[in-house]
């Protein structure tokens, strides 16, 4: 059932419970994400970045098939199809091509222009009936070759973009997108408390969600983080279980090049990952 993510995040956020955002690449991801969700009976979000977007031909290609298939699975858990790290105008895309949340990721411009454009892009999701998430304090990664730790969120940006009535708010904490690095810091949990007590009632977003160690997943979702973003540990465990298969000469044996059967290894790969998170976040049996 494709919904707007408001509910499940307020739900999350006063059930002290995370709902995990998994990336979708293609149809095997979604179809992974879609079952294991309502296998377990929880909410769950379907992320796609600009880039997975333009993989699968565009927002358009992406909102019919996840549509088409939420329908023919029968799927009856609450689903988000989520743009994720928008620009300006990926987020109109996403909108007329049908998703039910967009994030605004306007970090990287001056506070003044974030604001202006988050607070325009608030009341158009809003009046579609979609939610939208904004972002504070930009999530570095390897690839930026950030070494030590994200940056961190001024509270005080939080709060003033909070009140511009987003549903949801990225804070960055320390986390960093991708595998950590070995002398990673972890994450900040004084900022976090910080948020919390300046933006309230909010639900908050961890990004990077791979690699962060079980006991600071934990401690982050009892300080009121609500949505919690995975993509590399998925895409990790796809490629580890593809090459195993390939490795092991599966391919060459009987139709094991069938892609059907050569996709399969990392589809149930995907499937036992997200699992593993829902257990994790404490969303399982919150739909
Ligand atoms: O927005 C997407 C995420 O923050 C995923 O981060 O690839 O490090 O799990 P990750
Ligand atoms: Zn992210």
């Amino acid at each position: 059932m494709l919904v707007s993510a408001k509910d499940m995040m307020d739900k999350a956020r006063d059930g002290k419970y995370a709902v995990g955002q998994f990336n979708i690449n293609n149809l095997e991801w979604t179809k992974a994400i879609l079952n294991t969700a309502q296998k377990l009976n929880s909410p769950v979000i379907l992320g796609v970045s600009g880039g997975a977007g333009k993989y699968m031909t565009g927002f358009k290609v992406v909102a019919d098939m996840v549509k088409a298939m939420d329908e023919s699975l029968g799927i009856t858990v609450p689903v988000a199809l989520h743009l994720d790290h928008g620009t300006y105008d990926q987020c109109y895309d996403c909108i007329k091509a049908g998703f039910t949340s967009i994030m605004f990721d306007g970090s990287h411009f001056p506070i003044e222009e974030n604001l202006a454009k988050t607070k325009e892009l608030v009341a158009v999701a809003h009046k579609l009936g979609l939610s939208i998430e904004a972002e504070v304090g930009a999530i570095g990664g390897e690839e930026d070759g950030v070494i030590g730790r994200g940056e961190c969120a001024d509270p005080q940006e939080c709060k003033t973009i909070a009140d511009l009535g987003v549903d949801i708010l990225a804070a960055g904490i320390g986390n960093i997108h991708g595998v950590y690095p070995a002398n990673w810091e972890g994450l900040s949990f004084e900022t976090l408390e910080a948020v919390k007590k300046a933006v309230g009632d909010m639900p908050l977003v961890l990004h990077g969600g791979t690699g962060i160690p079980d006991d600071q997943i934990t401690k982050a979702i009892s300080l009121g983080v609500a949505k919690i973003n995975v993509n590399t540990e998925c895409q990790l465990v796809f490629a580890e279980a593809t090459r195993k298969y390939i490795e092991e000469g599966k391919d060459l044996k009987g139709k094991g090049f069938d892609p059907r059967k050569l996709l399969l290894p990392g589809y149930e790969a995907i499937m036992a990952k997200v699992e593993e998170k829902m257990n994790l976040f404490g969303s399982v049996n919150k739909a």
